[in-house]
């Protein structure tokens, strides 16, 4: 078992203690980490005993350990998987030579990129969700928002590990800057525009965790593939823990349209919203808008950033290996571009189109789960149907940003977006009737009315476990 050495300071497996210089510069960083997240992170709750997962070790089976701890005592820590013997790059121009164990000087600013971009994403959903404990539906929900919280911290501690051990004086300059930015502060915001976005009730945390943590899923897997292994292997672990984020937000909102379910077949002559739920087509205008705010994540449709990364063998395709050839060298994308108002269909050269290959991989994972939703409308006797919106739909970045589209993807002129994007995209009211109904629920197994009770508990604990003791 390649188990992790608790006996540091900084908890980690890449044998710190032998890097006296490294360890004093993480160390140096550390206090200024538990202040941001004292002053960033959840509100309120540093002093209460959460039922937490620390990771233990990296092997597969029995990585984790749970326990009852309080937030700021997590063993954040640096944790990579194993070695492999000698990895070699799997794609791009450097295919089939050994991976690189140091920076590649060519690709210095290239890669110091990718790391921070990364990197940022994780403190700043920390910070969009730090107010949610209060209005937390349960102690379950309470506690997962906290495990949450804690990984995405850690995943910080990854990236950060990776700059100052590798970057040297810039990129500890960058370490520093990850802790000074802050989610929607207009002056000094977070990198990415979704991660800007507040993140202030329930529904749309798990919106958020679904959707927004699925997208931090599609680009930890192609950086897992990187020629530079020092981060294939630190975000291979991370894909371990990020898992269940996106499990948090699938059955969250899965919950919610059962319980929903539930009180239009005990009141089928009244609006759900009259009973306290929330009703389905409310719910699916969260989907549209999260959706489509994350699809703006992967990037421009079109890109030279996306070719350089892929030709320089430092971002690949999510599971590489699958494909049948790794330089995508002659090869074409047919993808529908917008172009003076138009779909026109176009030919792109693969390299130059991998944001998009990444994309559609996503997309495809997406709607697994929103068919799962729909087997909760099924199961009921529902007759609904939610929907993942077309890429196109509401897009603020890339090809379609600008112009209108509804969720099938269908062009529209300005006035019939107008008069019609309500049907879509959550309005004041919508947001005003979910706040209303986010009160904090404290006793353990009982649930707010919203919401239905998960099928089982945290770690083959009972659902009215005390997750969090208040
Ligand atoms: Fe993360
Ligand atoms: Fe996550």
């Amino acid at each position: 078992m390649s188990k992790i050495d608790y006996s540091q300071k900084i908890p980690n497996n890449v044998d710190l203690k032998s890097d006296k210089r490294l360890q004093r510069a993480l160390e140096r960083w550390q206090p200024g980490y538990i202040e941001w997240w004292k002053e960033a992170g959840p509100t309120d709750f540093n002093e209460n005993d959460i039922y937490l997962r620390t990771a233990v070790s990296v092997e597969r089976d029995g990585w984790a350990h749970f326990e009852h701890v309080k937030m700021p005592d997590y063993r954040w820590g640096i944790f990579l998987t194993p070695h492999e013997k000698e990895a070699m790059i799997g794609f791009g121009d450097h295919l089939g030579e050994p991976a690189w164990q140091q920076v590649p000087g060519e690709y210095r600013n290239w890669l110091r990129r990718l790391i921070v971009t990364q990197a940022d994403t994780e403190p700043a959903s920390v910070e969009q969700q730090r107010l949610l404990g209060h209005t937390a539906p349960s102690l379950y929900d309470m506690r997962n928002l906290f495990q949450v919280n804690a990984e995405e911290g850690r995943h910080l501690w990854a990236m950060v590990y990776l700059l100052h051990s590798y970057f040297g004086k810039d990129g500890r300059e960058e370490a520093d800057e990850l802790l000074d930015r802050r989610s929607g502060n207009p002056d000094h915001p977070r990198i990415l525009s979704t991660f800007n976005e507040p993140c202030e009730d329930w529904l749309s945390f798990f919106c958020f965790t679904m959707f927004t943590d699925r997208d931090g899923k599609y680009q930890l897997l192609s950086l897992a593939e990187s020629g530079f292994d020092p981060l294939a292997r630190s975000c291979r672990f991370i894909l371990t823990e990020e898992a269940h984020h996106m499990f948090v937000g699938q059955t969250g909102i899965a919950r919610v349209i059962r319980r929903t379910c539930e009180i239009m077949n005990e009141h089928p002559d009244s609006c759900p919203s009259e009973h306290g739920v929330i009703p389905l087509e409310l719910i699916q205008r969260y989907v549209y808008f999260w959706a489509a705010s994350s699809l703006d994540l992967f990037g421009a449709e079109v890109s030279s950033n996306s070719a350089n990364f892929f030709a320089a063998g430092l971002k690949g395709r999510a599971e590489e290996p699958k494909y049948e050839e790794h330089t995508a060298n002659d090869q074409i994308f047919e993808m529908e571009r917008w172009k003076d108002d138009r779909l026109v269909r176009e030919e792109i050269p693969m390299r130059n189109a991998m944001n998009e290959v990444l994309r559609e991989a996503y997309i495809a994972d997406n709607v697994k789960g929103i068919e799962y939703w729909n087997r909760e409308c099924a199961k009921a006797g529902i007759d609904f149907t939610f929907r993942y919106p077309h890429r196109r739909f509401n897009r603020s970045l890339g090809e379609f940003a600008g112009s209108r589209f509804d969720p099938e993807g269908t062009p529209l002129d300005e006035a019939t977006w107008a008069e019609r994007n309500t049907e879509w995209l959550p309005s004041e009211d919508d947001k005003a009737f979910v706040k209303s109904l986010m009160q904090q629920v404290t006793e353990p197994g009982r649930f707010a009315a919203w919401i239905a009770p998960p099928a089982r508990g945290i770690n083959s604990q009972s659902v009215d476990f005390e997750y969090v003791k208040l």
